[in-house]
Parts: C-alpha cells; sequence; structure tokens
C-alpha cells in the first residue's frame, strides 16, 4: 500500500482520511487546504482532535465521529479517564449537527465504562478503530445499493452517461473511504456504467468545488463543476438523472439535515420530477426525533466564510474578501430536507422510503428510540 502520509490515495488502494502514525498518534488531511495542497495534520492530543472538528481540518458526518472516537483515545492515553470525561464533553459541543458525533462518543463511551484502568487506552483505540473499519463496510454497502438505481437509469439510456448531481462532499474525503453519495458513483464507474456527476459548488465553504471535484478528479470520473444555483436549470432541460446528497442528521421519520442548499435542490428535483435520493449510514439516523426542522440543531458558522474565499494566486495561498466592509453576512451552516421531498434513503441495509415506516422495516431493532446512539 502507499504511504498515506504522502499522498492522497484512490478508493481502490485502501485511501482512508484518518489513521494510527507508528508512534501512537493520529493523522489526518488537512482538507482545508485541498485541492491546492495536500497536506498531513499530526493529532497528538484530545484537543487536536477537538480543534481539528471544530474548524472544520476535518469534516462530513462520518469522519466527525472517527475523529471524536480517536480524540477520546488520545485522551484515555494522555490522562485516563478523568482526560478521557473531559474530551467527551468538550468534543460533544465541537460541533452541532452531525449526529455521528454523539454517536461515536457514546460508543466509544459505552467500551470505556466496560473496561478497567489498565485497558483503557488499548480499548479505546480498539475502538476508534472498529468504527473506522465499519464505516469503509457500510460506505461500500450503500455503495452496492445505490449502484442499482444508477444501473437501471444505465439500462434506460443506451450508452448516454448516467448524470448524477450531488451537493457538498459526500465523499470519500467525508467518510473514511468511498463515501456516501459518491459510494454508488465509484461503484458504478469500476463498472464501466458511464456515469458523470454534477459537482454543486457549496458555497460557502465550496466543500464541492475543492473536495468532492478533487477526489472525483483523482479516482477518474467524469465530472463537471456548477454554480450552486445552476441545478434547477439543468434539471428542467433534462440535464440531470438522479441526485444523490449525503445527509448529518436524519429523523427517524426521513427528514434530512445536509448542508445548506440540499432543500432547494430537493425543491427543484420534485418539480421536474427527477429521483431525489439521500445517502447515509445507519449512524446518521437520531432515532430520538421526528421533526427534523424543528428538532435538528442547525449549525451556524463564523460570517467571514460568506464574505471572504480561499484560493491560489500564483505561488501564493490567499483568503480574500469578496464584499465591501459595511454589509453583514449570516451563515447557516445546514438545511432540513422534509421526507416528503425524498424519493428515498440509500443504507447500509438497503434504499427505504424515506418515512417513519420504511426506515423501521430496515432497522427494527432501533426504531422505537430506546436505543437511540447503540
Ligand atoms: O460542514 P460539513 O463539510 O461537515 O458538511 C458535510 C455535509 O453536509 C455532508 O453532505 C454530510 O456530512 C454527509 S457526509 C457523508
Amino acid at each position: 500500500m502507499a504511504d498515506p502520509d504522502r499522498e492522497m490515495l484512490s478508493c481502490r488502494e485502501g485511501f482512508r482520511t484518518i489513521w494510527l502514525a507508528q508512534n501512537g498518534d493520529v493523522r489526518i488531511i488537512d482538507q482545508r487546504k485541498l485541492p491546492h495542497d495536500y497536506v498531513i495534520a499530526n493529532l497528538e492530543t484530545w484537543q487536536d482532535g477537538c480543534l481539528a472538528i471544530s474548524d472544520m481540518l476535518v469534516r462530513g458526518a462520518p469522519l466527525i465521529g472517527a475523529t471524536a472516537a480517536y480524540s477520546l483515545y488520545l485522551a484515555a492515553r494522555s490522562g485516563g479517564r478523568a482526560e478521557f470525561d473531559r474530551a467527551s464533553a468538550a468534543l460533544a459541543e465541537s460541533r452541532p449537527t452531525a449526529v455521528n458525533l454523539r454517536w461515536a462518543i457514546d460508543r466509544v463511551s459505552r467500551r470505556a465504562s466496560a473496561c478497567s484502568d489498565a485497558e483503557l487506552t488499548a480499548s479505546t483505540l480498539s475502538e476508534a478503530g472498529a468504527i473506522c473499519d465499519e464505516d469503509v463496510d457500510i460506505s461500500l454497502a450503500i455503495g452496492r445499493h445505490g449502484l442499482e438505481l444508477i444501473r437501471s437509469i444505465a439500462a434506460a439510456k443506451a450508452g448516454e452517461p448516467v448524470n448524477v448531481l450531488t451537493h457538498c462532499n459526500a465523499g470519500a474525503l467525508a467518510t473514511l473511504n468511498y463515501g456516501t453519495a459518491t459510494a454508488p458513483v465509484y461503484l458504478a464507474h469500476d463498472e464501466n456504467i458511464p456515469v458523470h456527476v454534477w459537482v454543486d459548488e457549496t458555497r460557502p465553504r465550496n466543500q464541492g468545488s475543492q473536495l468532492t471535484a478533487y477526489e472525483l478528479a483523482h479516482n477518474g470520473v467524469p465530472h463537471t463543476l456548477i454554480v450552486d444555483n445552476a441545478g434547477g436549470h439543468l434539471m428542467q432541460h433534462g440535464m440531470v438523472d438522479l441526485v444523490i446528497t449525503g445527509t448529518d442528521r436524519t429523523t427517524r421519520s426521513g427528514d434530512v439535515a445536509n448542508k445548506i442548499g440540499t432543500y432547494l435542490k430537493a425543491l427543484a428535483a420534485r418539480d421536474n420530477a427527477v429521483p431525489f435520493y439521500v445517502a447515509l449510514p445507519s449512524t446518521t439516523i437520531d432515532w430520538t426525533i421526528d421533526d427534523g426542522v424543528r428538532d435538528i440543531p442547525i449549525e451556524e458558522r463564523d460570517p467571514a466564510e460568506v464574505t471572504d474565499v480561499y484560493g491560489v494566486s500564483g505561488e501564493d495561498r490567499r483568503t480574500v474578501r469578496t464584499i465591501g466592509s459595511r454589509t453583514p453576512a449570516l451563515n447557516f451552516a445546514f438545511d432540513v430536507t422534509p421526507a416528503r421531498l425524498v424519493t428515498g434513503l440509500i443504507t447500509e441495509r438497503g434504499i427505504a422510503p424515506a418515512s417513519r415506516e420504511g426506515l423501521a422495516a430496515l432497522f427494527p431493532e432501533r426504531a422505537d428510540g430506546t436505543q437511540a446512539n447503540a
């Protein structure tokens, strides 16, 4: 296997977005620097992990959860149970919307309470590793179910590419590998099914143009960057066969919170009879809530993300302000798409209707909400 410290690997080469260094520290890709620079960041302490989540060196719901899990191991390593408890309280506050964060903290905490003090570091490390390994399997399972959708559209298109529109980055970089929304695309591409991705730029942080486009290019998948406002026009002209996005939190009734602007894509898809699917690991389902608009906390981030843009100019990397200094900006990071606009939820166990009954049929052991974060 190639050295993960040196290059972004293709999905097929066992790429991971977070890994253990030989000295026991944790390594991540500093995603703020992509696509211009591939920079590895070292996490030595749980505080490093917490900052990596809140400053978005790592982002995407599954990777946020995995980073929290590894941060708890770093806390156990440096200061035993007392530090572990301090870390879990702080990590839980590091970003509000992705429920995988709380899920991962709960899971590692359960493992921690079942082991002795002497075992704490090894047990938390092994649980973090298990979360990561399972995430890869989950993404592949999502990919296989979503692939069926792409296959059936391809069958009707007689060799013409299947055009998939996606928003934000629910790709390999948001998970451990393969992604959620991108997993069906990668598997279709591997099978030589002609597939092409419309990549929404995804202002303000440009996860589409800077991350999704980067990883699709790296994996040789045909794609085209569009501005966030273009999707409706493309749908009106028959240029989108299918929308697939990710989600940061899905209610048990099938409402989905995802990157700001997802809701508008769902509205345009409905108006144009374009199927709108959301791909998700079950770790993203919040079994305790029904009404996403009312109950999902929506992160509000620094307005500077709206007013300023990061990029390159010659050899320089720069952040530049794009608007006048007297104009205020508001920056909600996510919005909620109601279940009624979602054609289906692509999970690791199959494709469910976006409804309480649909999710309960696939995950009967979780549906009563009592095992909320098992
Ligand atoms: O703010 P981000 O970059 O963490 O937002 C990420 C998204 O909205 C993704 O679409 C979502 O987490 C799904 S990742 C598989």
